[in-house]
């Protein structure tokens, strides 16, 4: 709250981040799920006793490895810069904890980024240049390197959601730093790194697919089989493994987290089923529709499988991955990290303070007193709803709030400033911070918004303009 604010009308910044992190998560757990499957697949064809079609495998798989090399190299390397840009506009106060907290694992990840980056280079460039028992050592290291980008940025993503009670214990006191690895290797660390790796594995297989699809089967049917055949495979161990991760994964949860699945949170649809239990179901179903596609136009009828079948699979990986990452997020509420920081940048600690001593007057960067452009509500309703609700658009405060008055909504938002124990939106909205006086001047703005006055008799025309 010690930052501007970042608007997005309509959409919201968090779909900011969210859209850029689905196409980055999908890029880069393939840049890891294919740094083992290139030089799983070149061993393979290096040692395969028909040398014709070893030889063809390998020409293929050069071909793969440029797709690889641009997809990775590229599209990876800018939404990974764009996420830092949309989290650094949307959760500064976050950020600036990330970094503090893990500079050296911010440190080691680029180090590892280096080298991947270097590795694919020189594995694409080499092909055929130098000694291939060496071009296979590049495939390894590459593989090495990437799985080390996803050993590291798991802690740190999982941590946001369990950041652990020893971590809790010193947060605020500057003792943070000393507690490095406990809050790397938190509650969740261990099934969301066997969970993002059998996701790796399978967008491996997702997309060598693609590359083995643009396969002429009329002129090279055996190799289009067999490669078709091989990366199907690759499909398979993580959906035998995700749902038992994905319980485990949800056992180290704590339960007020838990809880969020069970809870009808959406008032759209409002049903038993919340957003994130409708998520895991997506998952569930985009998942098992992947295997049928897959195993019936890919592994039954390798030579007929074709680009439009490929892009299918994408496809539906990409709505699986989205709402995968949808469904952490929606878990981590009402925090930005759990039980630390709520999705707002108001820190739980400063909660106590900020209600004494006002919301604004803390909050320098968004009011600047009376040179301001926007009144107290609106600076209050920017500062600690904007991060999640916009006015008009996602989760839209005139279509929730519509049909009630303002006293209706003063009544609703004192019930988020006290909080109470047994109050529902506890669980996936941070208290309302602030006097007395901010609930007033949020309510007013909100109800102007909601109700807006009817328009006023036409004013006489100006006779001068400024
Ligand atoms: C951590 C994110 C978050 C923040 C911050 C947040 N909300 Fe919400 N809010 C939600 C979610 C999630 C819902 C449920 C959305 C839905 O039902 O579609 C919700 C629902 C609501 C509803 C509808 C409640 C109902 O019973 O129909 C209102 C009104 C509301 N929020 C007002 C506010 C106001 C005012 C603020 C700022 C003081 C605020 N929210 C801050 C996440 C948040």
């Amino acid at each position: 709250m010690n930052y501007p604010f970042w608007e997005i009308p309509y959409l919201g910044s968090g779909w900011v981040i969210g859209i850029i992190a689905i196409f980055h998560v999908m890029i880069s757990q393939f840049a890891v799920g294919g740094g083992l499957y290139l030089p799983m697949a070149e061993r393979k064809a290096m040692r395969m006793g028909d040398k014709q079609m070893g030889a063809e495998w390998l020409k293929q798989l050069a071909s793969h490895s440029k797709f690889f090399l641009i997809l990775t190299a590229v599209f990876g390397t800018v939404s990974g810069v764009g996420i830092w840009f949309a989290i650094g506009l949307t959760h500064p106060e976050a950020t600036s904890t990330l970094i503090h907290n893990f500079v050296f694992g911010w440190a080691m990840e680029w180090v590892f980024f280096i080298v991947e980056l270097t590795t694919i280079a020189v594995y694409y460039y080499t092909w055929g240049r130098i000694d291939p028992k060496l071009h296979l050592k590049v495939g390894w290291v590459y593989a090495g390197a990437s799985v080390f980008t996803l050993i590291i940025i798991n802690g740190i993503l999982s941590f946001m959601l369990t950041p652990g009670d020893t971590w809790i214990g010193v947060a605020g006191n500057g003792q943070e730093a000393g507690k490095f690895w406990n809050a790397f290797f938190n509650p969740t660390y261990w099934p969301s790194l066997f969970l993002r790796t059998c996701v790796s594995i399978s967008l491996a297989g997702v997309w060598a697919l693609i590359t083995a699809s643009r396969i002429d089967g009329d002129k090279h049917p055996a190799l289009k089989e067999s490669k078709v055949k091989w990366s199907v495979q690759w499909l398979v161990p993580s959906f035998v493994a995700m749902p038992f991760l994905m319980i485990w994964y949800y056992m180290m949860v704590p339960a007020s987290q838990q809880a969020l699945l069970t809870l009808g949170i959406d008032t759209i649809n409002a049903g038993t089923f919340s957003a994130v239990t409708r998520m895991a179901l997506v998952i569930i179903v985009t998942s098992a529709t992947i295997v049928g596609v897959a195993y019936y136009l890919a592994y039954r009828n390798p030579l007929e499988f074709n680009l439009s079948h490929a892009l299918s699979i994408l496809l539906l990986a990409l709505i699986a991955t989205g709402a995968g990452e949808y469904s952490r997020e929606m878990l981590r509420k009402p925090f930005v990290i759990g039980r630390w920081m709520y999705s707002n940048g108001v820190r739980v600690n400063n909660v106590a303070h900020l209600n004494d001593t006002g919301y604004l007057p803390n909050s320098e960067w968004i009011w600047n007193g009376s040179a301001s452009s926007y009144s107290h509500g609106e600076a209050i309703f920017r500062g600690e709803c904007g991060s999640c609700h916009t006015l008009a658009g996602y989760r839209s405060l005139n279509a929730l709030l519509a049909g009630r008055d303002r006293a209706n909504i003063a009544n609703f938002i004192t019930m988020l400033h006290e909080h109470m124990s047994d109050s529902p939106y506890r669980r996936f909205m941070p208290p309302m911070v602030g006097t007395k006086q901010d609930v007033d001047d949020l309510a007013d703005y909100l109800n102007a918004q909601v109700n807006p006055p009817p328009p006023a008799a036409p004013k006489p025309l100006l006779t001068a303009h400024k």
